[in-house]
């Protein structure tokens, strides 16, 4: 597990150099590994400026735009083995456990995502984190602890995102309607009856908790392209990055 720092700057400038660095990402990461330079995060992967940050505070300090910060957890992206690795039930819901699914959460809402699962962040527990509330109305936070799908029924499509797969979204077939059962962060049983998005969702982070991931639903040319195109994206960010 790796904790970043991130800063929030808003509205969102145009720091980089590189192609990755346009408007709009609005979030910049404070690597302290690499001596305080800060990293454009447009999902995950974090892509290396030139900025600094005293140069980054003195312009908040000239009111051009606000920093805040929040701790978040690095999300692996595929194909990163983690993602594939099946977690393991939760026995105790602890103090660790507890920090666990605050920092999911950040790491969720900084993404941002609408929802989370903790081998997403290199822990090989059985936690989901999500929240499908718009925007404007704030946080609705809700935590999953060993969740399982009992009855499922009918079917949906919907053009699926994934934050550990960047760039890339597809059309994936799912249920329709789901009953899954689990535990929320006070171990008290949960049972959820789910439909549309919140069906969706909740098939999709189950799915990471067994070490799968909505690219697997995929056709296989389809996924050959990504790849090949992922190829392509981590050598522009590594030419970049010098
Ligand atoms: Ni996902």
């Amino acid at each position: 597990m790796e904790t970043h720092s991130f800063y929030k700057i808003s509205p969102a400038e145009n720091f980089g150099k590189g192609k990755q660095a346009q408007k709009g990402l609005g979030v910049a990461l404070i690597s302290y590994s690499r001596g305080c330079r800060i990293s454009l995060v447009p999902s995950s992967e974090s892509f290396c400026t030139s900025i600094t940050w005293e140069s980054l505070t003195s312009k908040a300090e000239r009111g051009n735009f606000e920093v805040s910060m929040s701790e978040t957890l690095k999300i692996y992206t595929y194909p990163d083995p983690v993602l594939r690795t099946p977690t393991e039930e939760v026995v105790d819901i602890d103090e660790e456990t507890q920090k666990l699914i605050d920092q999911m959460a950040e790491t969720m809402y900084a993404a941002p995502g609408i929802g989370l699962a903790a081998n997403q962040v290199g822990v090989a527990k059985s936690i989901v984190v999500y929240d499908l509330t718009p925007k404007d109305k704030g946080r609705n936070l809700s935590v999953l602890i060993n969740p399982e799908i009992v009855s499922s029924e009918g079917r949906i499509v919907f053009d699926e995102a994934c934050l550990s797969v960047i760039d890339f979204s597809a059309e994936v077939a799912r249920s329709a309607m789901v009953k899954v059962r689990g535990f929320d962060r006070h171990g008290r049983p949960v049972d959820i009856e789910a439909e549309g998005l919140l069906a969706i969702c909740l098939q999709h982070e189950i799915d990471h908790l067994k070490g799968k991931l909505f690219i697997d639903y995929v056709s296989s040319l389809k996924r050959a392209l990504y790849k090949k195109k992922l190829k392509k994206m981590m050598k522009k960010s590594k030419v970049s990055n010098t």
